[in-house]
């Protein structure tokens, strides 16, 4: 099956990957779905049902258990989407720091990707989507019609997440994100399951230097839609 109006958009993380897809969903009137939100909800149960996030069995099991869902933002609260796990609504709670610090392990998981890669295609069949993440090209949706990969260097990707940080107040350094950043894409690009990789097909854009305007104005070519 071929998915015309699925749009995968891939990349590492903070490399605007989220702000692209959402310009796009808005300037198409597609639906925006990070699907980050999903390892984040599965890791958000996680730590409420199982006691040691190391036991990968427990943690697959609740991953099978649970059912995650996105829906158009119902507050106007800064959300995109309403994330709801089992039915409620934990938007805000699948951004906390322990969901931060745990969802590389729990995403690596083997089940747990299948759990929810499984519920991914589920609402990918909606049809009219950006989808974001790291494996849509690859894994989710191969055969989707338009695949863009996002990339910039961590020294870029860390520049653009500490001016977020300090405008939010909060006192981390530049080194610290830079860290973090290198240490989740070492995990991410590493794991067996579905590692972060461009598709063969996918269209690659490199934003270093590069402004949001530039980079959609980029992707709109590649997806054959007029530039205005
Ligand atoms: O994009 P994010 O920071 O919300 O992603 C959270 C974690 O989920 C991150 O460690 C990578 C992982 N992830 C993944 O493995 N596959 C996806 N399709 C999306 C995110």
């Amino acid at each position: 099956m071929s998915f015309i109006n699925l749009i995968a958009i891939d990349g590492p993380a903070a490399s605007g990957k989220s702000t692209l897809a959402e310009l796009i969903a808005k300037k198409l009137n597609y639906f925006f779905f990070d699907t980050g939100v999903m390892y984040r909800a599965v890791t958000l149960a996680a730590l409420e049902q199982v006691k040691d996030l190391d036991d990968e069995a427990k943690v697959t099991e609740v991953a099978n258990r649970i059912q995650v869902d996105v829906q158009p933002a119902s507050k106007e609260d800064g959300r995109v989407m309403d994330i709801q796990l089992d039915g409620e609504d934990v938007t805000w709670q699948i951004r906390t720091p322990e969901v931060d610090q745990n969802v590389s392990k729990v995403s690596a998981y083997a089940g747990v990707r299948k759990a929810m890669t499984d519920q991914q295609r589920r609402i990918g069949e909606r049809g009219n989507m950006v989808m974001v993440g790291r494996d849509i090209g690859t894994v989710v949706f191969p055969d989707a019609k338009h695949k863009i990969y996002l990339e910039a260097s961590p020294e870029e990707r860390a520049r653009r997440r500490f001016i977020e940080v300090q405008k939010r107040g909060e006192s981390t350094t530049y080194d610290d994100i830079l860290a973090s950043i290198r240490k989740r894409d070492e995990v991410d690009s590493s794991r067996a399951v579905a590692p972060l990789k461009p598709a063969a097909d996918a269209h690659v854009i490199d934003s270093d230097s590069k402004d949001i305007e530039v980079v959609l104005e980029e992707a709109l070519q590649i997806l054959g839609k007029p530039v205005s």
